[in-house]
């Protein structure tokens, strides 16, 4: 039997993030990693160059049935910690958009960067360990991994969510949390392509089509909009602009696309005066790609040149154009989904410490719980703020 003052189960970015913090403080700590080498997501995202925080987080940009939760973690570990970390290990990096920044070499510096960070003589990083059950006797935490037990008086879940599951992503940190009596918010696929149905099937013709749109979802309040790309693709929509409403939309709702975000409300109708022998499709097709233009002039049904067209029937165009209707039928599902939205419910949790309420010295972080970031760095930042929330709270 191996002892040690805290257990990580998953080194990934979370688990990873909470070792270095706790091992730094003097504790003894394993990571217990299923897969052959830590990291496996950090090290495939951002297209290998690691997305690894936004500029721009803040609480806003994370969905949770409790807003607030996150609020605590992400004040005390911004994205400026992270970025003197980066800095601090020589890592070069470069903004790109919407203050996403990125590795300019690769998002294996900083898995290393976070390997570096555990103190040789305090931090075991097990890869190929997997971890199929625990047990809790004595204020101890117990279990078997790679034929070797282990015990520790501190858990901390961080095994991430279930998508993905070819990178063998799992909802085992649900299980282990419904063991100990945590609720668990239902999870679903977030940051994930939506599919099309009915009428708009017809739209998966413009396959590998992608526009500059205003894309927006979600009832009342948590309605939400995002100006990015949309891509149209074989099974329906995709594209970072969907990709973040995919977040907020639930089956059975529409979401509300903007074709030309930049236009005015009246655009139509100034074009009418100006070049009154022009065709809706000709001017479409001066702002959107040919297959767009033609497939949304096609379906406005406005064929007449613009001059011989009533004003209202150009409002009520334009206005369409500026909130076109899909329906999506259902999403690509967890095995295109970059994250997991739910997950252990945060009232389960201190927001402070993140260990749970009702049994101490368990602990839940990153992904594993119900704290969702928009598409563009904000997860991982979740990752380290509650890595370090967890990290610098063990033991005290
Ligand atoms: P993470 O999934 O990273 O780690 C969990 C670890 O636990 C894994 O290593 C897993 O093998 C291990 N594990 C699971 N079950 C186990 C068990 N039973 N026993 C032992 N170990 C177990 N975010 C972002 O901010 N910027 C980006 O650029 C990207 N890009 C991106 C691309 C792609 C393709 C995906 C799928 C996701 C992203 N993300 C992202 C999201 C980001 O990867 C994600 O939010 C974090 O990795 C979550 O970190 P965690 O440490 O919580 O889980």
């Amino acid at each position: 039997m191996k002892s040690y003052d805290v257990i990580v189960l998953g080194a990934g970015a979370a688990g990873l993030m909470c070792a270095a913090r706790a091992g730094q403080r003097g504790l003894k700590v394993a990571v217990l990693e299923k897969a052959e080498k830590p990291g496996k997501k950090i090290l495939i995202s951002g297209g290998g160059r690691c997305n690894f925080t936004n500029v721009n987080a803040g609480p806003g940009n994370f969905l949770s049935a409790n807003p607030h939760f996150a609020k605590s973690a992400l004040a005390r570990y911004s994205p400026q910690d992270f970025i003197d970390l980066v800095d601090k290990h020589g890592i070069a990096w470069h903004e790109k958009t919407l203050g996403q920044l990125f590795c300019d070499g690769s998002a294996k510096q900083i898995v290393q960067m976070l390997l570096d960070e555990c103190p040789d003589d305090k931090v075991d990083v097990i890869c190929g360990a997997e971890v199929t059950e625990v047990v809790h006797d004595s204020d101890l935490f117990g279990l078997l991994a790679r034929g070797q037990s282990y015990s520790a008086p501190a858990l901390v879940i961080a095994t991430g969510g279930p998508s993905i599951p070819k990178m063998g992503a799992t909802g085992y940190a649900y299980d282990l949390a419904r063991q100990f009596g945590l609720k668990v918010v239902e999870p679903r696929p977030a940051l994930v392509p939506l599919t099309l149905g009915g009428e708009d099937v017809l739209f998966r013709e413009l396959s590998g089509v992608s526009a500059p749109v205003r894309a927006r979802a979600g009832q009342g309040k948590a309605r939400t909009e995002f100006a990015e790309a949309a891509l149209f693709t074989h099974k329906g929509l995709s594209g970072p602009a969907i990709l973040q409403v995919s977040s907020y939309w639930r089956h059975g709702e529409d979401i509300g696309v903007t074709f030309l975000p930049e236009a005015e409300a009246d655009w139509l109708l100034g074009l009418k005066r100006d070049k009154p022998r022009a065709s809706l499709k000709s001017v479409l097709r001066e702002h959107l790609p040919d297959r767009l233009a033609d497939a949304l002039s096609e379906r406005l049904g406005v064929e007449r040149e613009l001059g011989n067209v009533s004003d209202k029937d150009l409002r009520k165009t334009a206005e369409k154009l500026a909130d076109w209707r899909f329906s999506p039928n259902g999403t690509e599902g967890f095995a295109k989904a970059e994250v997991t939205i739910g997950g252990i419910a945060t009232s389960e949790l201190s927001s402070r410490t993140m260990e749970a309420v009702n049994m101490p010295g368990l602990y839940a972080i990153g992904e594993a719980v119900d704290v969702t970031g928009w598409l563009g760095g904000y997860n991982f930042q979740w990752a380290w703020a509650s890595g370090v929330a967890a990290g610098d709270a063990l033991g005290a």
